[in-house]
């Protein structure tokens, strides 16, 4: 708890661009839940060196994000919208706890056996702890709450084992957090291929929607979303590529799948494709303004930056000094 107010935190990777799935899968929650809770959001540009970055992009691109955190409705007063590389805590907490995570837990991780598979020239070591330093990052500030899309559940799963396991060694040291799922866009599929999960490195630039996308693109991407021979909008699994369309438009017009299946009830897949692909221009639309706007004015971001990299540093200290404590460091003199 942070005064009355417990504790939310989340990330994002300053890989690529976002797509609509982070948005519809995180972002978009971020913002329904910023007001109840104390919220911490981070860039985590520690987590994206562990696939090779250039230096240039990746500062621009930890920037945007940042940036666009604030643009998507975050109000950095009131969040605490920060990089992780700024807070030294992230890297610390995360050393103690990979003596504290086994690397059975680790061989278990289906995103590591993916990135590894996709990175062959290059299995690191911090490809396979990063499930260490994401537990870290959560509980450094002893968060309630996680949301996240459903690709990151198993990350969470292993930072509540690890938090419980500190925890029956140490005492309540660590809050154990919940994730928190979205009932609609937890899990946005490819529009090229809706087996796989709609993702910033898909080689093919037409399975996702970028956030920055014009409208003609994003008009243009819809048009060529994979569908089946059907030929009818409906909500079962058996159509895969109209279910994800329908996760999506509901996702962001707020209506239901039943109602969506009535609108288009004896319509084409055409027409179909036409109204969600207007549905995802009307949310991009204001974001993308906004960015713009925001993006131009340096010393703004800039105050944000320090503010909450000191705001984000005070509260990972009082964990880490807790943990440290607790596993027998000595303390300092001062
Ligand atoms: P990342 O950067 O891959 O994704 C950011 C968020 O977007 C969600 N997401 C999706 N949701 C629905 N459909 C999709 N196709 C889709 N693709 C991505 C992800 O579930 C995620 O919520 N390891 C994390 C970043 C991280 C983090 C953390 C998250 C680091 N530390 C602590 C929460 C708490 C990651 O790589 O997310």
């Amino acid at each position: 708890m942070i005064g009355d107010k417990k504790v939310l935190f989340s990330g994002m990777q300053a890989t690529g661009s976002l797509t609509l799935g982070n948005y519809l899968g995180a972002l978009k929650n971020w913002i329904s839940l910023s007001d109840e809770y104390e919220c911490f959001y981070s860039v985590v540009d520690l987590h994206s060196i562990t696939i090779r970055q250039d230096p240039a992009t990746l500062r621009k691109r930890a920037r945007d994000l940042l940036t666009l955190y604030i643009a998507a409705g975050l109000d950095p007063e009131k969040n605490c919208i920060y990089y992780q590389s700024h807070v030294s805590g992230h890297t610390e907490l995360a050393w103690i706890l990979n003596c504290f995570t086994y690397m059975g837990e680790l061989n278990r991780m289906t995103q590591f056996k993916d990135k590894a598979a996709k990175h062959s020239d290059n299995i690191n070591a911090g490809l396979y702890t990063y499930p260490v330093l994401m537990a870290a990052d959560i509980l450094l500030y002893q968060a309630d709450v996680v949301p996240v899309g459903n690709d990151q559940l198993q990350h969470l799963e292993i930072t509540r084992d690890i938090a419980q396991r500190f925890n029956s060694i140490y005492g309540d040291v660590f809050t154990v957090p919940e994730p928190y799922v979205g009932k609609v866009g937890a899990r946005i599929m490819s529009l090229q291929d809706p087996s796989k999960k709609m993702s910033k490195s898909d080689d093919n630039p037409n399975a996702s929607i970028y956030l920055m996308d014009d409208a003609d693109t994003v008009m243009r991407k819809f048009k060529r979303a994979v569908t089946d021979s059907e030929g009818c909008v409906a909500y079962r699994r058996q159509q895969p590529g109209i279910y994800n369309l329908i996760d999506i438009y509901c996702a962001c017009t707020g209506k239901t799948p039943e109602e969506t299946v009535r609108e288009f009830d004896g319509k084409g897949y055409g027409e179909f494709k036409l109204a969600v692909g207007e549905s995802v221009v009307d949310v991009l639309r204001p974001l993308q303004e906004k960015f713009a706007e925001l993006s131009k004015d340096r010393a703004y971001i800039d105050g944000i930056i320090k503010k909450n990299g000191e705001k984000a540093s005070y509260y990972a200290l009082k964990t880490l000094r807790k943990v440290q404590k607790k596993v027998g460091f000595p303390e300092k003199i001062r």
